[in-house]
């Protein structure tokens, strides 16, 4: 956390000297990125992993006379602590929602969390068995621990769902040890707008408390 403020920080004092501000959702830093840290108004850059800072809504602002900083972003109520994993070679598929509300979102991290999100941040996978994040390194997991039938997923550094596959252009699971051949999601809303976190759905149970829709994900059309 400190190392992020710190990051923040150093992002926000070297607003003034470049020109043009990153979009909304757009990247801001990262370890191999060169391009404009500043985001537009209303927006702060926010490390996300070593490979992707991002505008999210927020601001950071630097008091100079006591050179702390604060810092607010929207981020989905499950925000969990963002693991790091290593970004491998390969370019990945994109993964998007075919449904409303989620028609032509798209598979992204979110502060660390796995939402259906805008086309202009969406990233890229590899699915092979597990499915990994080109971008972060990090890999996407069902929660096999809960007994509701809808399971939470989220990315962690190692690959603990393995039976990830493809039928035709539909993700589904496949490890008949583990969830069998699933492929109902949910898509529930979060605090941040047009941002959607995903359960893996095995049956009819729904979370309480939650607004979501049942969907399927899928690749860009093959056609
Ligand atoms: C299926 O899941 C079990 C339990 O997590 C795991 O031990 C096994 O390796 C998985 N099989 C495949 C093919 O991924």
């Amino acid at each position: 956390m400190k190392n992020q403020l710190l990051t923040i920080l150093l992002l926000s004092l070297s607003a003034s000297s470049v020109h043009g501000a990153v979009a909304a959702w757009g990247q801001c830093g990262g370890v191999t990125y060169s391009g404009d840290t500043t985001c537009v108004s209303g927006y702060a850059c926010i490390k996300v992993n070593d490979y992707y800072f991002q505008c999210q809504p927020g601001t950071a602002t630097v008091s100079a006379s006591t050179a702390s900083t604060t810092t607010t972003a929207v981020t989905p109520t499950t925000a969990t602590t963002t693991a790091s994993g290593t970004a491998p070679t390969g370019t990945g598929q994109l993964i998007r929602g075919v449904s409303t509300p989620i028609y032509h979102l798209y598979l992204q991290s979110l502060g660390g969390v796995p939402v259906m999100a805008a086309e202009a941040t969406a990233e890229r996978f590899i699915i092979s068995g597990s499915i990994q994040d080109t971008t972060s390194g990090l890999y996407l997991n069902v929660d096999g621990s809960a007994t509701t039938s809808y399971k939470a997923i989220s990315f962690g550094a190692t690959a603990t769902t393995t039976g990830w596959g493809l039928e035709g252009d539909t993700i589904i699971t496949t490890n008949a040890s583990v969830f069998g051949r699933q492929l109902n999601f949910l898509a529930c809303e979060t605090s941040t707008s047009g941002a959607y976190k995903l359960y893996l759905q095995t049956g009819s149970d729904t979370p309480s408390g939650e607004t979501c829709t049942s969907q399927t994900l899928h690749l860009p059309c093959l056609c």
